[in-house]
């Protein structure tokens, strides 16, 4: 199917790539074609298409197989065990910052058009989507126990308030999860979504006192550094599990690392580290449906998420020119 671009999300995983510290330029070239946040409207479809009409609107899925593993042959391409899978915009396949793009109906999945606000978040959230899933089916192994109900909600730790953070934050709480975010900011757009979604705030930025360690059945990673990842370990409760999304670099972590106490503590209270990378084309429907189930409970609080709209010639800024603690751009490519 020919899909016509709509807008397109811009992540840290662009400006790493931007700063030549992630990804490839597809085998024989030099450049690479950005972009991996997509939303786009059906333009044409070939003769075999049956599910997919002109009109619809569409978000694709990024990574694509190797062709040879038994989870990419199975469409879970997210736990690739050959590593020779692409990613469009990403690894080795051109992405969707363009006008047009070409794409088999398996890499596709259609949204609501009540949604068409919102389904450029439907990427990241997808990768939260696994995240999650990973740490539930973790976390499965110590419930239920008939005749001892849980006394409370399951408690989450969310690091990082980014768009991965904020829309982990939203899926935990429509599931009726205790959270808690915390970053590195006061009285931000991002604090007071937390605040609407009915999670509690808290910046670190002076020190972690405030963090309860021992406390947290999930946490959750989403800032990229080896630093926080390493801080996160103690805050996890018996048998919990933090699970780590970001991307720290290769050479990350400066806080010296008491290595046996954090190690001793896994062991002796059956804790997980676990980490999550993309998400397959189920996890994309998940969100579809959670998008829908956010509108449900808190209206229109995740339109808010993306900030900040620009046409596509001001792509410099949006990829370059960051502050830190900046809510989500989109670029746009067509009205
Ligand atoms: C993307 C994932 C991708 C990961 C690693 C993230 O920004 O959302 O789809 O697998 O980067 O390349």
């Amino acid at each position: 199917m020919l899909v016509r671009i709509r807008e397109c999300g811009v992540c840290g995983t662009d400006r790493d790539i931007v700063a030549g510290k992630y990804g490839r330029a597809p085998d024989g070239r030099t450049d690479l074609i950005l972009g991996h946040e997509n939303l786009g409207v059906v333009e044409r479809t070939g003769e075999s298409v049956s599910e997919f009409h002109p009109g619809d609107l569409v978000v694709a899925t990024v990574r694509r197989g190797c062709g040879i593993c038994r989870f990419c042959l199975s469409a879970r391409s997210d736990f690739c065990s050959s590593g020779r899978f692409t990613e469009r915009g990403i690894g080795g396949a051109d992405g969707y910052f363009a006008d047009e793009y070409v794409e088999r109906p398996d890499y596709v999945v259609v949204v609501p058009p009540e949604l068409s606000a919102v389904a450029v978040l439907l990427e990241p959230l997808s990768v939260v989507e696994k995240a999650l899933e990973e740490g539930r089916l973790v976390l499965s192994r110590r419930e239920p126990t008939p005749g001892y109900p849980p006394a409370g909600p399951p408690k989450a730790l969310v690091a990082g308030t980014g768009a991965i953070g904020l829309l982990a934050v939203a899926c935990l709480r429509i599931r009726g999860w205790d959270v808690t975010a915390v970053d590195r900011h006061d009285a931000t757009p991002a604090a007071a979504l937390v605040a609407r979604l009915g999670g509690s705030h808290l910046n670190v930025t002076a020190g972690w006192e405030g963090v309860p360690l021992g406390a947290f059945d999930l946490v959750l990673e989403a800032t990229g550094s080896a630093d926080i990842d390493v801080r996160l370990l103690p805050t996890l409760g018996p048998n919990g599990v933090l699970v780590l999304t970001g991307i720290p670099p290769a050479d990350g972590g400066t806080v010296p690392v008491p290595l046996g106490s954090l190690l001793r503590d896994l062991v002796l209270k059956n804790q997980a580290v676990v980490g999550s990378v993309n998400a397959n084309r189920t996890y994309f429907e998940q969100g579809v449906q959670d998008l829908l189930a956010f509108r449900r409970s808190y209206g229109d609080a995740i339109d808010h998420l993306v900030a900040e709209r620009r046409p596509v010639e001001e792509f410099s800024r949006l990829l370059l020119d960051r502050p830190s603690g900046a809510p989500k751009s989109a670029l746009v490519f067509s009205a």
